[in-house]
């Protein structure tokens, strides 16, 4: 089944990571900001895993949809119907089978195609539905003919970003603290550091066993893959702050854990995470240099304070990179721009790199890095 993705061009790199990363997708179409993927190309395992879930027409497969809910820089996501030239597209429309994707009533949208295009292919559409009912404000089907350099996608909508991590804006929260991360970025980040390949790793069995069995292609036996759910995946943020991070791991239902130096900033991440009805967490006082537990990924942002020299912030990355190697294997960082970091980075691989403008005097870079 291929997916039609609209990528958030605010930052396109970014987007476009977030969700290639959080899909495991390799094969993709990029067409300005419109991002098409085939689902089928998934992994093995994976696959066996979304096709154990029965849909119907007007039930996309849960799993899939659960994954797209998760994405911050995506705005929404279309089934794709079909592919056509602009030339071939009202040939096309009058022979598809628009009543296999029909509820209820429908609405016909156009992007990057002329505005009163709406009407005739609606018109067509109509004509081909058995009992049609319109709905310009509210449709249960929204039928989106959408327009990416010189291919048509017919598509289906699926999915549209709530935006609810607006309302998680800093300024918003109870303990407030400039320094916090914007929350749509903390939840990239946060997707990024735990795509979804970590949530489905296929493991041998012995362990908690959560998926389906798949057949282990080495060894020529059935396996299972250990499908941890999200609850059994631990993220730190070291550094938490007022715990902007945190709390976008904990709502995606990560287990959650934090620490600062900062007894002050733990107070404000505790009220902010429990206004959030965040239940679950573990907040720890101490130096980020003294990490001592085992997690599935860290996600953080280093401290960048007025009060802090930038050799020492220098310092303290090359420090803090080093002991996070003995404790996860995959992590995702956000420092100031200007740190010259690639000489700090020890064993760790660099995976990517963003850069993301926050004000005129602070441009961060984001960068994952694994093994
Ligand atoms: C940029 S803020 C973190 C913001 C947080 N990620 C958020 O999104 O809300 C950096 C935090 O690191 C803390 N900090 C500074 N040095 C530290 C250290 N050595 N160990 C642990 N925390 C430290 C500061 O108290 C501050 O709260």
């Amino acid at each position: 089944m291929k997916y039609l993705l609209s990528l958030s061009k605010q930052n396109l790199k970014l987007s476009l990571f977030e969700a290639l990363e959080l899909l495991d997708v390799k094969k993709y179409e990029l067409n300005e900001n419109f991002l098409v993927v085939d689902i089928n190309d998934k992994n093995k395992a994976r696959k066996d895993t979304f096709e154990k879930s029965k849909s119907t027409k007007d039930t996309p497969k849960k799993e899939i949809l659960n994954i797209f809910k998760r994405l911050a820089y995506t705005n929404y996501v279309d089934e794709v119907l079909f592919e056509s030239s602009l030339k071939d597209l009202v040939g096309k429309i009058k022979l598809f089978n628009w009543q296999e994707h029909y509820s209820t009533n429908f609405c016909v949208r156009t992007i990057n195609i002329e505005h009163e295009n709406e009407k005739k292919y609606a018109g067509i559409i109509w004509n081909k539905l058995k009992a049609p009912k319109v709905n310009l404000t509210t449709p249960k089907t929204l039928f989106v003919f959408v327009k990416a350099d010189a291919k048509i996608y017919a598509t289906k909508l699926l999915w549209k970003n709530p935006k609810t991590f607006l309302k998680r804006k800093a300024h918003l929260r109870p303990a407030l603290h400039p320094s916090s991360l914007d929350p749509r970025l903390a939840k990239a980040c946060v997707n990024i550091a735990v795509g979804m390949k970590d949530i489905a790793t296929a493991v041998k069995n012995k362990d908690k066993i959560k998926g389906a069995e798949v057949k282990d292609n080495r060894s020529k036996t059935t396996a299972k893959i250990t499908m941890k759910t999200s609850a059994e995946i631990t993220v730190l943020d070291p550094f938490c702050g007022s715990g902007g991070i945190l709390i976008e791991a904990g709502l995606m239902g990560f287990n959650i854990v934090g620490c600062d130096i900062d007894k002050e900033m733990l107070i404000r991440a505790k009220t902010n995470l429990r206004h959030y009805k965040i239940k679950k967490f573990s907040l720890e006082l101490h130096d980020a240099l003294k990490l001592n537990r085992q997690v599935d990924a860290i996600v953080t942002d280093i401290p960048y304070g007025l009060n802090t020299k930038p050799v020492d912030i220098d310092k303290l990355l090359k420090q803090f990179l080093k002991k996070a190697y003995l404790y996860t294997k995959q992590m995702i960082i956000a420092f100031p721009s200007t740190i010259k970091y690639r000489k700090l980075l020890g064993k760790w691989k660099l995976k990517k790199e963003f850069e993301y403008y926050i004000h005129k005097s602070l441009t961060k870079r984001i960068i994952l890095v694994g093994r």
